[in-house]
């Protein structure tokens, strides 16, 4: 299937859940408001990959990624590493809570992939 439709209700706050997407892991978390703040304070000046938290998402609530890391492309394990977004421990690449890559090899960000909210519980990807 080339879309995938997730409920949001289903996922609370503080954590991220994954989801198979043409082949790969997807990945929708649901941030605290910490985790809001915490992003969309960070000096994009000192990222390898410099992007704003808000041109990363639509919602700030919800992040939502491919579950493949930048680097050889393992999947990332969920709030771990120095960041606290996302860990990649095949060769220690550390991503925040907006997917940006803050330490290791990985090169990008988390790829953010189309997606809209047809209303306020749902969200389609692709
Ligand atoms: Fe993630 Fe190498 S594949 S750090």
């Amino acid at each position: 299937l080339s879309q995938i439709e997730i409920k949001l209700g289903d996922i609370p706050e503080g954590k991220n859940m994954t989801f198979k997407w043409r082949g790969k892991p997807l990945f929708v978390r649901h941030r605290t408001e910490k985790e809001i703040a915490t992003e969309a304070g960070v000096n994009i000046a000192e990222l390898r990959d410099p992007q704003h938290d808000k041109d990363r998402v639509i919602n700030p609530s919800w992040v939502i990624v491919l579950g493949v890391c930048t680097h050889l492309g393992c999947v990332p394990i969920a709030n771990a590493g120095d960041y606290g977004g996302y860990y990649c421990p095949c060769h220690g690449s550390h991503y925040d809570a907006s997917g940006r890559i803050r330490k290791g090899p990985a090169p990008l960000n988390l790829e953010v992939p189309f997606y809209e909210f047809p209303d306020e519980g749902t969200v389609i990807v692709g």
